[in-house]
């Protein structure tokens, strides 16, 4: 791995601060208030919703490719509350329907290929299961800030792991055979504006 990657892990928490304050902490802790069973989160990142899974979750794993990311996670979770794997979203190894809900918060825009990633999720969920997502996605009400996003983009994700600014992270759910059961569109207060444009929700994947 990358010094990038190394530095990137290691500010992660402090680039995103205040807009967690600002927001996203709240829709974190909204979305998962209610997750129950065997939940399978991807891209998990420093650990920022592991405050947020209840009582209600029996098993949890935390999938998470990138080493630097891995070290903060594993510190951060509590002895035996769950499982640290080391998989990108798009190859997980967990069987076929075995999991309850699969949660993507800010992960969508970094996959190499986010139909193959959704494709998996689908795979692992059991029928009916859900997915809970937090994204930032492309401005589609919004030209101008459309067209910066589409500017900085190349540079963007060269510096910020892979992370695009133009995905319709929301087609993508739904073509891979996900029904929106919530769907909220809002702006990511006190971040980046190429960032602002979010998705968050719950989708079932269809029978
Ligand atoms: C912006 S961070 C979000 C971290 C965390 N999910 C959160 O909500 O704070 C993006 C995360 O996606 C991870 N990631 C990048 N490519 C990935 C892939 N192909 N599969 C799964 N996770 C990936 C990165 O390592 C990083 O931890």
């Amino acid at each position: 791995m990358s010094l990038r990657s190394y530095v990137l892990a290691s500010l992660y928490d402090r680039l995103v601060r205040v807009s967690e304050e600002a927001c996203v902490r709240a829709w974190r802790a909204e979305l998962l208030a209610d997750a129950r069973g065997r939940v399978l989160e991807i891209g998990a990142g420093t650990g920022a919703n592991l405050a947020h899974y209840g009582s209600g979750v029996t098993e949890l794993v935390l999938a998470e490719p990138d080493p630097h990311m891995r070290r903060q996670l594993c510190a951060r979770l509590a002895p035996a509350r769950g499982e640290v794997v080391d998989a990108p979203a798009e190859r997980l190894p967990v069987a076929d329907g075995s999991v309850d809900v699969v949660v993507s918060t800010l992960v969508l825009c970094s996959v190499a290929d986010p139909a193959r990633a959704l494709g998996e999720l689908r795979r692992v969920l059991v029928p009916g299961g859900t997915l809970v997502f937090i994204e930032h996605v492309a401005a589609h009400d919004n030209p101008a800030r459309r067209r910066w996003q589409e500017r900085l983009e190349p540079a963007w994700k060269r510096v910020l792991g892979n992370c695009h600014l133009t995905r319709d992270t929301e087609a993508a759910i739904a073509r891979a055979g996900f029904a929106f059961e919530r769907l909220e569109r809002a702006s990511m207060q006190k971040a980046s504006p190429v960032v602002r444009p979010t998705i968050r929700g719950i989708a079932r994947a269809r029978g």
